[in-house]
Protein backbone atom coordinates (compact mmCIF):
# COMPACT_ATOMS: atom_id res chain seq x y z
CA UNK A 1 0.00 0.00 0.00
CA UNK A 2 2.61 2.60 0.92
CA UNK A 3 4.90 1.16 -2.45
CA UNK A 4 1.55 2.10 -4.43
CA UNK A 5 1.03 5.21 -2.87
CA UNK A 6 4.84 6.46 -3.24
CA UNK A 7 4.45 5.84 -6.97
CA UNK A 8 1.33 7.44 -7.27
CA UNK A 9 3.12 10.33 -5.86
CA UNK A 10 6.01 10.37 -8.21
CA UNK A 11 3.88 9.37 -11.41
CA UNK A 12 1.88 12.91 -9.96
CA UNK A 13 4.98 14.51 -9.60
CA UNK A 14 6.00 13.62 -13.02
CA UNK A 15 1.99 13.90 -15.27
CA UNK A 16 1.51 17.93 -14.77
CA UNK A 17 -0.71 18.58 -17.60
CA UNK A 18 -3.79 17.03 -18.29
CA UNK A 19 -5.34 16.87 -21.57
CA UNK A 20 -8.96 15.82 -21.19
CA UNK A 21 -9.72 12.06 -22.64
CA UNK A 22 -13.54 12.73 -22.93
CA UNK A 23 -13.20 16.15 -24.96
CA UNK A 24 -15.90 18.55 -24.33
CA UNK A 25 -18.55 18.94 -27.34
CA UNK A 26 -16.87 22.41 -28.16
CA UNK A 27 -13.76 21.38 -28.58
CA UNK A 28 -12.79 19.01 -31.43
CA UNK A 29 -11.04 15.46 -30.72
CA UNK A 30 -7.27 15.04 -30.78
CA UNK A 31 -5.52 13.14 -33.91
CA UNK A 32 -5.38 10.44 -31.29
CA UNK A 33 -8.62 10.45 -29.92
CA UNK A 34 -10.44 9.95 -33.32
CA UNK A 35 -11.83 6.53 -33.90
CA UNK A 36 -10.68 6.26 -36.96
CA UNK A 37 -6.81 5.76 -36.20
CA UNK A 38 -7.86 3.33 -33.78
CA UNK A 39 -7.50 -0.52 -34.25
CA UNK A 40 -9.17 -3.32 -32.07
CA UNK A 41 -7.11 -4.88 -29.68
CA UNK A 42 -5.63 -8.41 -29.51
CA UNK A 43 -7.72 -10.91 -27.15
CA UNK A 44 -7.14 -10.25 -23.92
CA UNK A 45 -5.66 -6.88 -24.37
CA UNK A 46 -5.32 -4.49 -21.52
CA UNK A 47 -6.35 -1.67 -23.74
CA UNK A 48 -9.61 -0.84 -25.16
CA UNK A 49 -8.23 0.44 -28.20
CA UNK A 50 -5.13 0.75 -30.24
CA UNK A 51 -3.08 3.82 -31.36
CA UNK A 52 0.02 4.41 -33.08
CA UNK A 53 2.71 6.91 -31.51
CA UNK A 54 2.45 8.23 -34.98
CA UNK A 55 -0.91 9.89 -33.95
CA UNK A 56 0.65 11.50 -30.29
CA UNK A 57 2.99 13.57 -32.60
CA UNK A 58 2.74 17.07 -33.57
CA UNK A 59 1.18 17.65 -37.69
CA UNK A 60 4.65 18.66 -38.21
CA UNK A 61 6.48 15.53 -37.07
CA UNK A 62 3.76 13.09 -38.54
CA UNK A 63 4.63 15.14 -42.14
CA UNK A 64 8.49 13.87 -42.32
CA UNK A 65 7.20 10.79 -41.53
CA UNK A 66 4.92 10.91 -44.24
CA UNK A 67 7.41 11.79 -46.93
CA UNK A 68 10.04 9.58 -47.75
CA UNK A 69 12.33 12.41 -49.42
CA UNK A 70 11.82 14.46 -46.34
CA UNK A 71 12.04 11.43 -43.75
CA UNK A 72 15.77 11.96 -42.92
CA UNK A 73 15.51 8.18 -41.98
CA UNK A 74 15.94 7.05 -45.48
CA UNK A 75 19.75 7.88 -45.57
CA UNK A 76 20.45 5.23 -43.55
CA UNK A 77 17.73 2.85 -45.31
CA UNK A 78 19.48 3.88 -49.00
CA UNK A 79 22.99 3.13 -47.45
CA UNK A 80 21.33 -0.15 -46.15
CA UNK A 81 19.86 -0.84 -49.54
CA UNK A 82 23.81 -0.76 -50.93
CA UNK A 83 25.06 -2.68 -48.32
CA UNK A 84 22.42 -5.33 -49.30
CA UNK A 85 24.26 -6.25 -52.52
CA UNK A 86 27.99 -5.40 -51.22
CA UNK A 87 30.01 -8.57 -50.75
CA UNK A 88 31.50 -8.80 -47.47
CA UNK A 89 33.16 -10.89 -45.62
CA UNK A 90 35.20 -13.98 -46.64
CA UNK A 91 32.26 -16.35 -47.77
CA UNK A 92 32.77 -13.81 -50.67
CA UNK A 93 28.69 -13.17 -50.14
CA UNK A 94 26.05 -10.77 -50.56
CA UNK A 95 22.82 -10.24 -48.70
CA UNK A 96 21.73 -10.72 -52.09
CA UNK A 97 23.31 -13.88 -52.92
CA UNK A 98 21.22 -15.88 -51.01
CA UNK A 99 18.01 -13.66 -50.44
CA UNK A 100 17.90 -11.69 -53.91
CA UNK A 101 15.72 -8.77 -53.79
CA UNK A 102 14.60 -7.50 -50.11
CA UNK A 103 11.28 -6.33 -51.71
CA UNK A 104 10.28 -10.23 -51.85
CA UNK A 105 12.54 -12.21 -49.30
CA UNK A 106 11.57 -9.43 -46.74
CA UNK A 107 8.45 -8.61 -47.01
CA UNK A 108 6.74 -9.03 -43.50
CA UNK A 109 9.54 -10.44 -41.83
CA UNK A 110 9.77 -7.31 -39.21
CA UNK A 111 5.92 -7.71 -38.69
CA UNK A 112 6.25 -11.28 -37.15
CA UNK A 113 10.01 -10.65 -35.49
CA UNK A 114 10.95 -11.60 -32.94
CA UNK A 115 10.38 -14.85 -33.51
CA UNK A 116 11.45 -17.73 -31.40
CA UNK A 117 14.67 -19.86 -33.04
CA UNK A 118 15.15 -23.64 -32.17
CA UNK A 119 18.52 -23.16 -33.30
CA UNK A 120 19.45 -20.83 -30.69
CA UNK A 121 16.60 -22.25 -28.30
CA UNK A 122 16.10 -19.06 -27.61
CA UNK A 123 13.67 -15.50 -28.82
CA UNK A 124 15.70 -13.63 -31.55
CA UNK A 125 15.14 -9.71 -33.11
CA UNK A 126 15.62 -9.08 -36.80
CA UNK A 127 19.35 -8.14 -35.74
CA UNK A 128 20.36 -11.46 -34.41
CA UNK A 129 19.45 -12.71 -37.44
CA UNK A 130 21.40 -10.65 -39.28
CA UNK A 131 24.42 -11.16 -37.45
CA UNK A 132 24.30 -14.65 -37.52
CA UNK A 133 24.26 -14.61 -41.53
CA UNK A 134 27.07 -12.13 -41.32
CA UNK A 135 28.94 -14.21 -39.22
CA UNK A 136 28.08 -17.70 -40.12
CA UNK A 137 26.93 -17.76 -43.79
CA UNK A 138 29.92 -14.72 -44.59
CA UNK A 139 32.18 -14.89 -42.47
CA UNK A 140 31.42 -11.41 -41.83
CA UNK A 141 32.25 -8.96 -38.96
CA UNK A 142 29.27 -8.68 -36.68
CA UNK A 143 27.36 -5.24 -36.48
CA UNK A 144 26.76 -3.43 -33.06
CA UNK A 145 23.10 -2.92 -32.43
CA UNK A 146 23.52 0.31 -32.45
CA UNK A 147 25.91 0.79 -35.38
CA UNK A 148 24.62 3.17 -38.44
CA UNK A 149 24.89 -0.26 -40.30
CA UNK A 150 22.66 -2.32 -38.09
CA UNK A 151 19.93 0.59 -37.61
CA UNK A 152 20.41 1.02 -41.73
CA UNK A 153 19.60 -2.66 -42.03
CA UNK A 154 16.80 -3.22 -39.81
CA UNK A 155 15.09 -0.25 -40.91
CA UNK A 156 15.56 -1.44 -45.07
CA UNK A 157 13.65 -5.15 -43.43
CA UNK A 158 11.16 -3.24 -41.66
CA UNK A 159 10.07 -0.81 -44.10
CA UNK A 160 9.76 -4.44 -46.62
CA UNK A 161 6.75 -4.89 -44.07
CA UNK A 162 5.54 -1.23 -44.24
CA UNK A 163 1.55 -1.11 -43.83
CA UNK A 164 1.10 -4.69 -42.47
CA UNK A 165 -0.23 -5.75 -39.94
CA UNK A 166 1.93 -6.89 -36.63
CA UNK A 167 1.49 -10.40 -36.46
CA UNK A 168 3.84 -11.55 -34.15
CA UNK A 169 3.30 -15.35 -32.89
CA UNK A 170 3.63 -16.20 -28.62
CA UNK A 171 2.33 -19.47 -28.79
CA UNK A 172 3.84 -22.44 -28.84
CA UNK A 173 7.81 -22.26 -27.86
CA UNK A 174 7.78 -18.17 -27.59
CA UNK A 175 5.64 -18.31 -25.00
CA UNK A 176 7.33 -18.20 -22.04
CA UNK A 177 9.21 -15.52 -23.71
CA UNK A 178 5.88 -13.86 -23.87
CA UNK A 179 5.13 -14.15 -20.36
CA UNK A 180 8.87 -13.01 -19.17
CA UNK A 181 8.26 -9.60 -21.70
CA UNK A 182 4.95 -9.18 -20.03
CA UNK A 183 6.20 -9.81 -16.30
CA UNK A 184 9.03 -6.90 -17.29
CA UNK A 185 6.31 -4.79 -18.31
CA UNK A 186 4.50 -4.58 -15.22
CA UNK A 187 7.63 -4.81 -12.68
CA UNK A 188 7.78 -1.34 -10.87
CA UNK A 189 11.58 -0.07 -11.01
CA UNK A 190 13.74 2.51 -10.27
CA UNK A 191 14.18 5.29 -7.96
CA UNK A 192 10.31 6.44 -9.00
CA UNK A 193 8.89 2.59 -8.66
CA UNK A 194 7.27 2.97 -11.86
CA UNK A 195 6.25 0.07 -14.78
CA UNK A 196 5.95 0.77 -18.32
CA UNK A 197 2.35 0.83 -18.03
CA UNK A 198 1.95 3.44 -15.23
CA UNK A 199 2.83 5.95 -18.18
CA UNK A 200 1.92 3.97 -21.76
CA UNK A 201 -1.56 2.23 -20.19
CA UNK A 202 -2.68 4.22 -17.25
CA UNK A 203 -1.88 8.01 -18.97
CA UNK A 204 -1.30 7.69 -22.70
CA UNK A 205 -2.54 11.24 -23.97
CA UNK A 206 -1.20 12.99 -20.74
CA UNK A 207 1.70 15.28 -20.53
CA UNK A 208 4.81 14.13 -18.59
CA UNK A 209 6.97 17.19 -17.77
CA UNK A 210 7.30 18.15 -21.87
CA UNK A 211 6.20 14.91 -23.41
CA UNK A 212 3.32 14.00 -24.47
CA UNK A 213 2.41 9.97 -23.65
CA UNK A 214 1.40 7.88 -26.04
CA UNK A 215 0.62 4.23 -25.92
CA UNK A 216 4.18 3.11 -26.06
CA UNK A 217 4.24 0.90 -29.12
CA UNK A 218 6.92 -1.01 -31.34
CA UNK A 219 5.47 -0.66 -34.87
CA UNK A 220 7.76 2.71 -36.03
CA UNK A 221 11.06 1.28 -35.18
CA UNK A 222 13.82 2.00 -36.24
CA UNK A 223 12.52 5.31 -36.20
CA UNK A 224 14.35 8.49 -36.38
CA UNK A 225 14.14 11.09 -33.65
CA UNK A 226 14.86 14.29 -33.91
CA UNK A 227 16.24 14.75 -30.29
CA UNK A 228 18.50 11.99 -31.42
CA UNK A 229 19.33 13.80 -34.38
CA UNK A 230 19.73 9.55 -36.66
CA UNK A 231 17.90 6.34 -36.07
CA UNK A 232 17.57 4.77 -33.33
CA UNK A 233 16.58 1.00 -32.30
CA UNK A 234 13.45 0.01 -30.43
CA UNK A 235 16.47 -1.58 -27.69
CA UNK A 236 17.71 2.15 -27.00
CA UNK A 237 14.40 3.49 -26.38
CA UNK A 238 13.69 0.77 -24.16
CA UNK A 239 16.97 1.97 -22.40
CA UNK A 240 15.49 5.70 -22.59
CA UNK A 241 12.55 5.04 -20.74
CA UNK A 242 14.48 3.03 -17.90
CA UNK A 243 16.86 6.17 -17.67
CA UNK A 244 14.27 8.27 -17.01
CA UNK A 245 12.83 6.43 -14.46
CA UNK A 246 16.64 6.60 -12.70
CA UNK A 247 16.00 2.36 -13.14
CA UNK A 248 19.46 0.16 -14.50
CA UNK A 249 18.84 -0.40 -17.99
CA UNK A 250 19.32 -3.39 -19.74
CA UNK A 251 22.34 -4.15 -22.89
CA UNK A 252 20.56 -3.50 -26.35
CA UNK A 253 19.91 -7.43 -28.04
CA UNK A 254 19.45 -8.82 -24.01
CA UNK A 255 17.59 -11.25 -23.38
CA UNK A 256 15.57 -9.11 -21.14
CA UNK A 257 14.83 -6.54 -23.76
CA UNK A 258 14.31 -9.09 -26.66
CA UNK A 259 10.96 -10.63 -24.46
CA UNK A 260 9.99 -7.51 -23.79
CA UNK A 261 10.06 -6.54 -27.49
CA UNK A 262 7.93 -9.35 -28.17
CA UNK A 263 5.25 -8.43 -25.87
CA UNK A 264 5.05 -5.12 -26.72
CA UNK A 265 4.70 -6.39 -30.39
CA UNK A 266 1.80 -8.31 -29.01
CA UNK A 267 0.38 -5.19 -27.16
CA UNK A 268 0.00 -3.50 -30.85
CA UNK A 269 -0.88 -6.49 -32.75
CA UNK A 270 -3.02 -5.40 -35.71
CA UNK A 271 -1.18 -1.82 -36.03
CA UNK A 272 0.55 -1.63 -39.10
CA UNK A 273 3.90 -1.09 -39.06
CA UNK A 274 5.64 1.99 -39.81
CA UNK A 275 9.10 1.89 -39.98
CA UNK A 276 11.38 3.99 -40.17
CA UNK A 277 9.25 6.71 -38.19
CA UNK A 278 9.71 9.82 -37.20
CA UNK A 279 9.16 10.81 -34.00
CA UNK A 280 10.08 13.90 -31.39
C1 LIG B 1 24.91 -17.70 -47.55
C2 LIG B 1 23.50 -17.34 -47.51
C3 LIG B 1 23.08 -16.14 -46.71
C4 LIG B 1 23.59 -14.85 -46.73
C5 LIG B 1 24.78 -14.35 -47.50
C6 LIG B 1 22.74 -14.07 -45.87
N1 LIG B 1 21.76 -14.83 -45.32
FE1 LIG B 1 20.19 -14.21 -44.23
N2 LIG B 1 19.48 -16.09 -44.12
C7 LIG B 1 20.07 -17.21 -44.68
C8 LIG B 1 19.35 -18.40 -44.27
C9 LIG B 1 19.69 -19.83 -44.66
C10 LIG B 1 18.27 -17.96 -43.47
C11 LIG B 1 17.24 -18.83 -42.76
C12 LIG B 1 17.49 -18.89 -41.28
C13 LIG B 1 18.79 -19.56 -40.94
O1 LIG B 1 19.05 -20.69 -41.40
O2 LIG B 1 19.62 -18.95 -40.24
C14 LIG B 1 18.40 -16.51 -43.41
C15 LIG B 1 17.50 -15.70 -42.74
C16 LIG B 1 17.55 -14.32 -42.72
C17 LIG B 1 16.55 -13.47 -42.12
C18 LIG B 1 15.26 -13.93 -41.46
C19 LIG B 1 14.24 -14.21 -42.53
C20 LIG B 1 12.97 -14.83 -42.02
O3 LIG B 1 12.08 -15.06 -42.85
O4 LIG B 1 12.86 -15.10 -40.82
C21 LIG B 1 16.98 -12.19 -42.24
C22 LIG B 1 16.27 -10.94 -41.72
C23 LIG B 1 18.24 -12.23 -42.94
N3 LIG B 1 18.55 -13.55 -43.21
C24 LIG B 1 19.00 -11.12 -43.25
C25 LIG B 1 20.23 -11.18 -43.92
C26 LIG B 1 21.03 -10.00 -44.20
C27 LIG B 1 20.67 -8.58 -43.83
C28 LIG B 1 22.15 -10.45 -44.86
C29 LIG B 1 23.33 -9.64 -45.30
C30 LIG B 1 23.97 -8.81 -44.28
C31 LIG B 1 22.02 -11.90 -44.98
N4 LIG B 1 20.85 -12.29 -44.40
C32 LIG B 1 22.93 -12.72 -45.61
C33 LIG B 1 21.16 -17.20 -45.50
C34 LIG B 1 21.93 -16.10 -45.82
C1 LIG C 1 7.82 7.86 -16.58
C2 LIG C 1 7.05 7.49 -17.74
C3 LIG C 1 7.54 6.37 -18.62
C4 LIG C 1 7.77 5.08 -18.26
C5 LIG C 1 7.68 4.45 -16.89
C6 LIG C 1 8.09 4.39 -19.49
N1 LIG C 1 8.06 5.25 -20.55
FE1 LIG C 1 8.21 4.75 -22.51
N2 LIG C 1 8.03 6.70 -23.04
C7 LIG C 1 7.87 7.73 -22.17
C8 LIG C 1 7.81 8.97 -22.90
C9 LIG C 1 7.64 10.35 -22.30
C10 LIG C 1 7.96 8.65 -24.26
C11 LIG C 1 7.94 9.60 -25.47
C12 LIG C 1 6.51 9.94 -25.81
C13 LIG C 1 5.72 8.71 -26.19
O1 LIG C 1 5.84 8.22 -27.33
O2 LIG C 1 4.98 8.19 -25.32
C14 LIG C 1 8.06 7.19 -24.31
C15 LIG C 1 8.17 6.47 -25.48
C16 LIG C 1 8.19 5.10 -25.56
C17 LIG C 1 8.17 4.34 -26.79
C18 LIG C 1 8.16 4.90 -28.21
C19 LIG C 1 6.77 4.97 -28.78
C20 LIG C 1 6.74 5.48 -30.20
O3 LIG C 1 5.67 5.41 -30.83
O4 LIG C 1 7.75 5.97 -30.69
C21 LIG C 1 8.21 3.02 -26.45
C22 LIG C 1 8.25 1.85 -27.39
C23 LIG C 1 8.25 2.97 -25.00
N3 LIG C 1 8.21 4.24 -24.49
C24 LIG C 1 8.30 1.80 -24.26
C25 LIG C 1 8.39 1.76 -22.86
C26 LIG C 1 8.59 0.55 -22.11
C27 LIG C 1 8.68 -0.84 -22.70
C28 LIG C 1 8.65 0.90 -20.79
C29 LIG C 1 8.95 0.02 -19.58
C30 LIG C 1 10.26 -0.59 -19.59
C31 LIG C 1 8.46 2.33 -20.73
N4 LIG C 1 8.33 2.82 -22.00
C32 LIG C 1 8.39 3.06 -19.57
C33 LIG C 1 7.70 7.65 -20.80
C34 LIG C 1 7.77 6.47 -20.07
Amino acid sequence: MLRKSIAAAALAAFVIGVVSGAAADDKPLEPWERKENHVKPPKDSPLDYLVSGYWFRTPKTRALQDDDFENPAFLWVETAEIEWTKVDGKAGKACASCHQTAEKSMKGVSARYPVYSARDKKLIAVQHQVNHCRKNYMKAKTWKWESDKMLGMAAYIGLQSRGMPVNVSIDGPARPFFEAGKAFYHERRGQFDLACKHCHQANFGQYIRADFLSQGHSNGFPTYRLKWQKLGSLHRRFRGCNNNIRAIPYKRGSPEYTNLELYLAWRGLGLKVETPSVRQ
